[in-house]
């Protein structure tokens, strides 16, 4: 069976196609970071603007690349949220307009479901899982009992983690997106140079809040009152950059492993684009020592194989067609 996987929830406007919910035919991810860039973040109506200049080419593109015609195409499958509104409204309605003009079947996906799915793609997994979302938009903990069947954990009170790595490369003076500039830059720091602490929550000690960990950098940087000449050498933004990065992380694993415990789970997935970092696949298996599933590199960011392979999924368990489905923009777990 071969899926056309579309994902537009945010500034990446992906397609994909795959076969029979493993098999990548063609995976193009056409990235807005440039437009963004001087935002130092994404800006929701230019992002909507850009998906519709680039939703045919894009397509075009993963057909080609896959030799393959909009005819043999025998699903299509789009992310129907998280996400912003009018971004996700451009996918939704191209997914549909094809399935309409090809007479097709069609089916919606869950945004964050597909960022763990990408992870385990038919792999077999001890259930219950730990399921850790980390991305630009979304920072939560899941119980995953069987495929499909959730348990929102904890998520973050105010930002997520891809977003503080966005804000601190921000204040380091680094382009959108932040999370590889800060990955590349603290290899020349050193992370004990500044002792941050990340936010812990009362309420759930499982809870993750980045709001005060932002602000101890932005004092490191500029001073408590902010009027310093922000720091410009090199070898204390490094530091910075090493220091931030790692008692986020940190803070992320001693949770998980607390979250392991409590919940008694027998394996952990993650997903979202800050999976991509090598410095937190080495520090999860050196802390942790359930199963571990990543995504590979590719399939760390948003792209469309892996809104493509959870659709087959679904289709196959639950069927598609409903017309009525509209894009929702928040998780609702
Ligand atoms: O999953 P994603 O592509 O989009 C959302 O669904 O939000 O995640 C994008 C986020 C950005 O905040 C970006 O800075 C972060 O993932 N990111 C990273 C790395 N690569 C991307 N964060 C840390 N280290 C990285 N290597
Ligand atoms: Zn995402």
């Amino acid at each position: 069976m071969y899926v056309l996987g579309i994902e537009t929830s945010c500034d990446e406007t992906a397609f994909a196609i795959v076969k029979d919910g493993s098999i990548i035919l063609s995976n193009i991810v056409a990235s807005q970071a440039d437009l963004h860039a001087r935002y130092g973040g994404v800006v929701p109506e230019l992002a909507c603007r850009r998906h519709i200049d680039l939703i045919t080419v894009t397509l075009q593109q993963a057909l080609q690349e896959s030799q393959m015609t909009l005819e043999q195409i025998d699903l299509i499958a789009f992310t129907q949220g998280p996400g912003l509104i009018g971004a996700l409204l451009v996918g939704v309605n191209m997914g549909k307009g094809i399935a309409l003009a090809t007479n097709k079947p069609f089916v919606g996906v869950n945004h964050v479901e597909a960022h763990l799915y990408a992870a385990i793609m038919n792999q077999e997994l001890s259930f219950p899982a730990l399921g850790i979302v980390i991305s630009g938009g979304h920072t939560f903990f899941l119980k995953i009992e069987s495929f499909g069947k959730y348990q929102l954990i904890s998520q973050t009170v105010d930002d997520a983690l891809g977003e503080a790595f966005d804000k601190v490369a921000c204040m380091l003076g680094l382009t959108y997106p932040g999370g590889p500039q800060i990955e590349n830059l603290a290899k020349k720091g050193d992370a004990r140079a500044f002792t941050f602490s990340a936010g812990q929550v009362k309420k759930n000690p499982l809870d993750f809040s980045f709001s005060g960990l932002k602000t101890a950098v932005l004092y490191a940087l500029r001073g408590q009152d902010g009027k310093l000449e922000p720091i410009l050498d090199e070898q204390t933004k490094a530091d910075v950059a090493a220091s931030f990065q790692h008692i986020a992380f940190s803070d992320l694993i001693k949770k998980a492993n607390l979250a392991v415990e409590m919940h008694r789970c027998k394996s952990i997935v993650l997903g979202g684009g800050v999976t991509a970092n090598m410095l937190l696949r080495k520090m999860f298996q050196e802390r942790c020592s359930l199963p571990l599933y990543w995504p590979n590199q590719a399939l760390s960011s948003d792209n469309g194989a892996m809104i493509a392979a959870l659709g087959y999924n679904k289709f196959k368990l639950y069927g598609g067609d409903d017309f009525t489905i509209q894009p929702f923009a928040k998780l609702g777990w």
